[in-house]
This record gives structure tokens, sequence and C-alpha cells, in this order.
């Protein structure tokens, strides 16, 4: 098994290029299952989940072609007629559950195996069932399986219990073949969602809406084939502008949406850093101020990213006084904050909320583990501030979602190695 070698790295100085988003290139990737034309996705970061997405859509029986040189993925789905999606594929990425709303739509049967929980917690998928449902699919839900079918989707009133992200984008996928309109009432509002709809417009969907909680989609009856460029990833965009502030640095991040990151540079200017919108990129500096603790609440888009959550705590070990954050999204979703503790942290978790007491205990290298993808990237961050070394394992995770990690990290001076066990 690979890990990360971490050691104390001084500041990161320089620039940093942002990939496209993993979480905008995945549903637009099973979107493309919707039609028989031939789709182009450019600016697709590649990453482990990318490749589970297009194993997934092969084993639909659409022909997909990569090419990395370009970051270009063409998916031809004339061939797509399969609609189940087994455990072995569906067990490596939870988010195969996308392609749920497009089978029915396109096959008018889906048969997907149950996700199940993971280590940020249940994560059921009962409201893309019940949108999906109100759309007129018979849905049945068993241990290990959801099958889906439906002679036609119907459009109707979905309102979410949940603005969740990844049930706006099943129900908006599937609307846009439905007879008839389709309104989504709190929807989620993430830039991703909106990618997601302008993807599908240019597929000759009729989508309005997208970005506020309420879309309307009037069903066609037909998508053709398009070319799209996926956005710069806001995650990752948030995970260098930390690690810029956490190591006291000075980082131009190009290739990134501002507008995307607010609540990230919002918390960071609160905790003294500087943030400056220029022409290249954004630039955040840790260099200027003495950082200091603020309080960080999750919640859906425009409130602060769960995403954030883990990066941002690592860096409030490191800032004088205490914080506390508070997690909403997710109920499972302080693992790292143990493994955070191991490198000296001394963070305390009560049920949604930790304490994080600052920089009286500077960090100190110890062997940790990833326990989630952005619990992972966070030990990365602790580790170029903790003295001495980190030796970080079970890094697959972080690997599913930051496209070349320790080299974009590395040419900003971080002192970080792969090595193989
Ligand atoms: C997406 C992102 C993930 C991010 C999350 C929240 C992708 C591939 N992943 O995940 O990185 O952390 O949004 O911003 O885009 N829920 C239910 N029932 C459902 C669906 C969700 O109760 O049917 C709950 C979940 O358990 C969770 C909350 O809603 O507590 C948010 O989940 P959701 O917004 O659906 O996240 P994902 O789409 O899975």
């Amino acid at each position: 098994m690979a890990k990360y070698i971490v050691e104390q790295s001084g500041p990161l100085v320089g620039e940093v290029e942002i990939s496209g988003a993993k979480n905008a290139a995945l549903p637009i990737l099973a979107a493309t299952v919707l039609t028989e034309g031939i789709c182009e996705i450019n600016d697709v970061p590649r990453l482990r989940d990318i490749d589970v997405m297009c194993r997934i859509l092969r084993s639909l029986g659409a022909k997909v072609d990569e090419d990395w040189e370009t970051h270009t993925i063409k998916v031809d789905g004339s061939g797509i007629s399969v609609s189940e999606v087994p455990y072995d594929l569906v067990k490596l990425m939870r988010a195969s559950i996308f392609v749920m709303g497009p089978l029915l739509a396109r096959l008018g049967k889906a048969s997907i195996a149950q996700p199940g929980g993971c280590s940020i917690g249940d994560r059921p998928i009962d409201l893309h069932a019940k949108g999906l449902r109100n759309l007129g699919a018979k849905i049945l839900m068993s241990d290990d399986l959801v099958n889906a079918s439906v002679d036609t989707l119907k459009g109707a009133l979905v309102y979410l219990d949940f603005p969740s992200v990844g049930a706006t984008e099943n129900i908006m996928m599937a609307a846009t073949l439905a007879e008839g309109s389709t309104t989504i009432e709190n929807a989620a509002e993430e830039p991703e969602i909106v990618d997601l709809a302008s993807f599908l417009n240019k597929m000759g969907a009729r989508i309005k809406g997208a970005g506020t909680d309420t879309i309307r989609i009037e069903g066609v009856k037909a998508l053709h084939g398009t070319r799209h460029a996926v956005i710069p990833d806001r995650i990752e965009t948030g995970t260098f502008m930390v690690a810029a502030a956490i190591t006291r640095g000075n980082v131009l991040i190009k290739n990134s949406v501002p507008d995307h990151v607010r609540p990230v540079i919002a918390k960071l200017i609160e905790c003294g850093a500087v943030v400056n919108d220029e022409l290249e990129g954004l630039r955040v500096r840790g260099d200027v101020n003495r950082l200091v603790a603020t309080d960080i609440k999750t919640l859906p888009y425009p409130g602060f990213p769960t995403d954030m959550q883990a990066p941002f705590m690592a860096l409030l070990t490191t800032v004088s006084g205490t914080s506390t954050v508070i997690e909403t999204v997710f109920e499972n979703r302080f693992m790292h904050a143990g493994e955070l503790s191991r490198l000296g942290a001394n963070i305390r978790v009560n049920g949604r909320t930790a304490m994080v007491p600052g920089d009286k205990r500077p960090l100190v290298g110890a062997p940790v583990m990833s326990t989630d993808l952005r619990g992972g990237a966070a030990l990365v961050l602790a580790g170029l501030v903790a003295k001495g070394k980190t030796e970080v394992s079970e890094i697959y995770h972080i690997e599913r979602g930051y496209e070349h990690f320790v080299e974009k990290l590395s040419g900003l001076g971080a002192k970080i190695t792969r090595v193989e066990d």
C-alpha cells in the first residue's frame, strides 16, 4: 500500500493550476447515458473516481475514449443497452448512483447495487428515490439492490426535504426526457449543479433556475451529443488556499473561480490571511498577519462546504486561540480530528461540534491514516507544518479526488513524497 511521507516544509510559494472538478465531471459523464449522440467532455481530471465512472459507462455498452494528454473523454452512447451496475463497481464509488436517473430515462429501467454507508455517514438515497418516484418510476429497494422501472417518466413537482446534491442531479437528469414539466423545490444550489444543467441544456434539454433553490425542467423528446468543458474544482482550490495559509506562504491559484469559494475566502480573511483576486487567479498569503481562530459551520452551498471542513480544521490547529467547528451536512465527518490529534492537535469532539484549541501545542509528525478523501488532505496539510516527519497511509482516499497532489504541492516547495510500502 502506498503512503505519503510529508516533512515540515516552510512557507509554500509559487503558482498552482487547479484541475477540472471531479464532482462536476462525474454527473456530466453519467448524463451522457441520456443520448445516443457523441459527447466530448474537456478538462476532466485524471482520478480513480473518473476511471470508475468510465468503467460503468463501458459496462452499460457505451464506447468511451480517454485522452489524458488533453484531459478529454469522448462518450459514444449509441450502444447502451445494459441497465445493471454491479456491486463490484458501486463499492468503488458511491457516485455510481448517478446513472440511475439517466438509465431510467433512456432504457426505462435501472438496477444498481445499494451504495451503502461510508466513513462519513449513512448516506441514504431516499431522496433520489422519492424524486424519481414522483416522476412515475417504480423503485424497489432491498438491502443490496435498487431496482427502478418506468413506462414513461412524467414531469412532476419534487420537494427535497434536504437540498441533496446527488438527488438534485439524478432527478434533473431524469426529468430532461420526461413528458411535461418538472419543478424541483429546495434543490441544491452547488456550482456543480449549474455545470450539469449547462451541459444538459447544450444537449438540448430545457432547464431553468439551476443555481437557485427552484429548478424547472421542461421535458424534451430526445437529447443530442455536445461538447463541454468542466468547471475548475472548488474544493481543490480551497485546499490549496488553505495550504498557502497553513504554511504562512504566498501562492497564486490559477484556473479558479472566486465566486465558487466565497465562504472559504471569507473564513481565511477572518483568520487574518490575505486573499486577492488577481488577473491570473487567487493569491493567498498567510505570511502577512498573525493568524487567529475563527468558527466554522458547514452548510449546503452557498454556506461553508462540508468538503472543506477537514482541510480548514488542519489550519485552525495552527492559529492563535480556540475555534469551534460545527458539521451539519454529514453526521460522522470528524474522523480526521482523531488523526490530527495524533499529531498533537488535542481536538475535542462532541456530537457534531469540534473544539480546536489552536497553536498552544505545535504539531509534531507521526504516522496517521486517511479516513476519507478530504480528511486525508487535511492530514497532508498538517504534515507540512508538523515538526519532523508525518507518514500518511491509506492515501487511495486522497487520490480519488486530488489530481497530481504530490507534484502540485512539491511545485510550491512542499517536502512530500509518495512511497510504496
Ligand atoms: C456530494 C459530493 C460530496 C459532498 C456532498 C455535500 C459528489 C460526487 N459528491 O455528495 O463531495 O460532500 O455533495 O456537499 O458530488 N441525504 C439523504 N438522502 C438522500 C441523499 C442525501 O439523507 O437521498 C443526506 C446525506 O446523508 C447527507 C446530506 O444529505 O447527510 C448531503 O448529501 P448530498 O448532498 O446528497 O451529498 P452527495 O451528493 O452524496
